[in-house]
């Protein structure tokens, strides 16, 4: 069979330079690589490199609106770095972990995180639900992710993850307020209340939806909080 040649990246958007700031030059490596690595090592498929930009590079890096300064992210399922890697671009202040179970992706994020220098990031093997992670993770102030699972089982996977008054914050589509309505009740059960569909990006053409969530501070984690404030 002859080789298919690659679908050609779009060009920069000039809002681009807006979102990444003096940042761009490594938001545009990270399309370049994936756009042709990406697709060989079967990251992407061929169909996505014509809208890297729209559809996930920007639309990820929008993030940075809804996250404090200097808040450490746990990203569940990151596969080739969304929303994790954008983000990391867009804001070196954030301490950013990268979650996914398959060899073959962290791998690639490993070498995204090293070829960037984004020494924002760390890249951790595994099931966000496996003991091993949870032992090696620490609980986040916010747990993002894209495309990984319904709300349900997400939050399942998200909630030991956040610190208690931490934020669970998932890219979704348009599936977002009727997922809320499905699963609050079960959302709630695993430690997530105040649920909400909210929207950034709105200078893109289309805008970033997400379901924001608050992990419940467990009466432990508020006498820690208040230890920890009364010892400094
Ligand atoms: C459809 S891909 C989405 C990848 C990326 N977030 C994006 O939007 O392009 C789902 C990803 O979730 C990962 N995944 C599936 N189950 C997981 C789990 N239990 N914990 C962490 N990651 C998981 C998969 O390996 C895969 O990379």
């Amino acid at each position: 069979m002859a080789d298919e040649p690659l679908a050609e990246l779009e060009q920069t958007p000039v809002i681009a330079a807006q979102i990444f700031g003096d940042r761009l030059p490594l938001a545009e490596q990270y399309a370049s690589v994936l756009s042709e690595e990406g697709v060989l090592r079967g990251l992407i498929g061929p169909r996505e490199v014509p809208q890297l930009w729209t559809r996930h590079l920007l639309n990820c890096a929008v993030l940075s609106e809804v996250i404090d300064a200097d808040a450490s992210v746990v990203d569940i399922g990151s596969g080739a770095g969304f929303p994790g890697i954008p983000l990391a671009i867009t804001r070196p202040d954030l301490s950013i972990t990268l979650i996914d179970p398959l060899l073959r992706r962290t791998t690639f994020l490993e070498e995204i995180v090293e070829a960037l220098a984004l020494d924002n990031v760390t890249v951790v093997r595994g099931r966000a639900e496996e003991k091993a992670v949870l032992k090696m993770v620490e609980p986040a102030d916010v747990v993002t992710s894209r495309a990984v699972a319904p709300l349900e089982r997400l939050a399942r996977w998200s909630a030991p993850l956040i610190r208690g008054g931490g934020r669970l914050v998932a890219l979704k589509g348009r599936s977002a307020a009727d997922e809320i309505a499905r699963d609050w009740e079960k959302v709630l059960r695993m430690g997530i209340r105040d649920l909400s569909v909210e929207q950034c990006g709105t200078i893109l053409e289309t805008p970033t939806t997400l379901i924001v969530g608050k992990r419940i501070e467990s009466g432990r984690d508020a006498r820690a909080a208040r230890k920890a404030k009364r010892r400094s």
